[in-house]
């Protein structure tokens, strides 16, 4: 299985910035192999990253998508809006949106089911807080928000999920999980889609840590057994040392 590392870029950069972002990226991109690289800029930016990843192997990922096909539904977007700019992945239930907007398992699981039948592949975010952490509530909290999460949805519906364990205390903070506990969480995370869906489809989902993972943490993560890949915020916004951090991790793979 590739790495596939993504870019949350959360509510940073401008079209201008992005343009110079995803142009400085490609440079590198010969020695990226082996390694799915995406860029989720903001939805004003999408257009721009689009044009300019048109044709390279970097996809695009959106941030956040409404459930709805269209309607009244004041300053949201749509999976076929996305689609229609060649955006391939889409990030759902982030911590952030989940504590300081509100987002719950039953919207995480709606738009979860809707990427999935439009073709978007979405990055589904788990992970607890760090007062769930010491209470020894972890395992608990992750299975609760991948089974309402995934409630509904077949094996064959599932096929192009990612999830993305990104405990709430490593987010942004330069804390990031110790690579055991990443892993730990990461074949627990394994075990919950294989009681559902069976040992095949659970092989062929992708799990990326995420927590203020950098070029000098990376190969740690990158070779575990459970992971294959990082959803990186902070470390992310700069083309060169986020290209720098891709190397690092296929460095470490390969090795
Ligand atoms: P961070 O953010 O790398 O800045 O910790 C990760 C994320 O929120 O996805």
């Amino acid at each position: 299985m590739d790495l596939i590392i993504a870019a949350n870029w959360k509510m940073h950069k401008t079209t201008a910035e992005t343009v110079d972002f995803c142009q400085a990226l490609l440079q590198n991109e010969s020695l990226f192999e082996g390694v799915k690289v995406l860029v989720c800029p903001p939805f004003t930016a999408l257009p721009a990253a689009s044009g300019v990843l048109r044709g390279s192997t970097i996809k695009l990922g959106a941030q956040n998508m409404h459930w709805e096909e269209q309607g009244a539904f004041t300053g949201e977007i749509s999976a076929s809006m996305l689609l229609e700019l060649g955006v391939d992945y889409v990030i759902i239930g982030h911590s952030e949106r989940r504590h300081l907007l509100g987002e719950d398992n039953r919207m995480i699981r709606l738009k979860v089911k809707t990427a999935l039948e439009s073709g978007l592949k979405p990055i589904l975010c788990v992970g607890e807080t760090e007062t769930e952490r010491e209470d020894d509530a972890t395992e608990k909290v992750i299975k609760k928000q991948l089974v309402e999460a995934l409630e509904g949805l077949t094996a064959e519906n599932v096929h192009s999920l990612v999830v993305a364990y990104e405990p709430v205390w490593a987010i942004g903070t330069g804390k990031a999980a110790s690579p055991a506990d990443a892993e730990t969480a990461s074949s627990f995370i394994r075990e919950v889609i294989r009681s559902i869906y069976g040992p095949k489809t659970e092989s062929n989902v992708y799990i990326q840590y995420g927590g203020s993972v950098k070029a000098d943490n990376i190969g740690s993560f990158a070779v575990l057994p459970s992971i294959h890949g990082a959803l990186v915020g902070g470390a992310s916004l700069e083309a060169d040392s986020f290209g720098t951090l891709i190397q690092a991790a296929r460095k470490a793979v390969i090795s």
